[in-house]
């Protein structure tokens, strides 16, 4: 099975919803690579209004965060059925900026990974180490770990619908990148951990992204490991020309 290759813009806290609009305007007047699949992920606040632009087929939006919850007195949370109804289609699911501010856990984001399954939505499952695990050799563990614990809640075919995302968080927005072999060697024991746990033909037709520090000048390296299929990325993704030249480096 060919895996889909996608690009995948992670906005975070930025921008205000007219210049998140302007943002995706620049975005689509580039010559958007048609076999990538791009997805910005963009503050809640503005998902509406980008999904009113008229944006080519295969640009999609997605979420940053959603709760386990479809409705209810649940102040300040976003749940699936809402950001469906904006016309997103994705959303992040454990970034490490969640999992390290807001407490996250992995069985938490299980959770949040199959309430956003059930709805249609398709989460980008985030994982990754930090320096310190990084150092001491235990990165391959650590993020096995991950997503055993998260993962142990899902069927087998909701596993089958997964994007996961392999951002190791001492390369985020520090300018820091993973190099192509270390983000090689984890996306295989990542794949190798799904042949294992799920089967070959699931394995293969999961898209694996690499994220930290992706960048124009290294993502045609990066993108070009063999199980690197593609990126998900932060500050690069808040300028048109530089996203468009990410995901035209396939
Ligand atoms: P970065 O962020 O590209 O700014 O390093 C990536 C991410 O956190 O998703």
């Amino acid at each position: 099975m060919k895996r889909k290759n996608i690009a995948a813009a992670n906005w975070k806290m930025n921008t205000t919803v007219q210049e998140g609009v302007a943002l995706m305007t620049e975005l689509c007047a580039h010559d958007l690579d048609r076999d990538a699949q791009v997805v910005v992920c963009a503050p809640a606040t503005h998902l509406y209004s980008l999904g009113q632009l008229s944006t080519p087929d295969h640009v999609a939006t997605g979420g940053q965060n959603i709760y386990t919850k479809d409705s209810g007195a649940y102040t300040g949370e976003i749940s699936c059925p809402m950001l469906l109804s904006t016309g997103a289609t994705y959303a992040v699911v454990g970034h490490s900026e969640r999992r390290a501010y807001f407490a996250e856990t992995d069985e938490f984001l299980g959770q949040k990974a199959k309430a956003a399954l059930s709805h249609g939505l398709t989460p980008i499952f985030c994982c990754g180490e930090g320096l310190e695990i990084r150092k001491a050799g235990n990165h391959v563990a650590h993020v096995m770990n991950q997503l055993k614990a998260s993962f142990a809640l899902l069927t087998k075919e909701e596993v089958a619908k997964l994007v996961i995302a392999y951002e190791p968080i001492w390369a985020i927005g520090t300018g820091e990148t993973a190099s192509p072999e270390q983000a090689q060697e984890m996306h295989a024991a990542i794949r190798t951990f799904l042949t294992q746990a799920y089967g070959e033909e699931i394995a293969q037709g999961i898209s694996i992204l690499y994220g930290g520090s992706v960048k124009p000048a290294n993502a045609k390296e990066i993108f070009g490991q063999p199980d690197v299929d593609g990126g998900l990325v932060g500050g690069a993704s808040l300028k048109a020309d530089s996203f468009a030249a990410i995901v035209n480096s396939f």
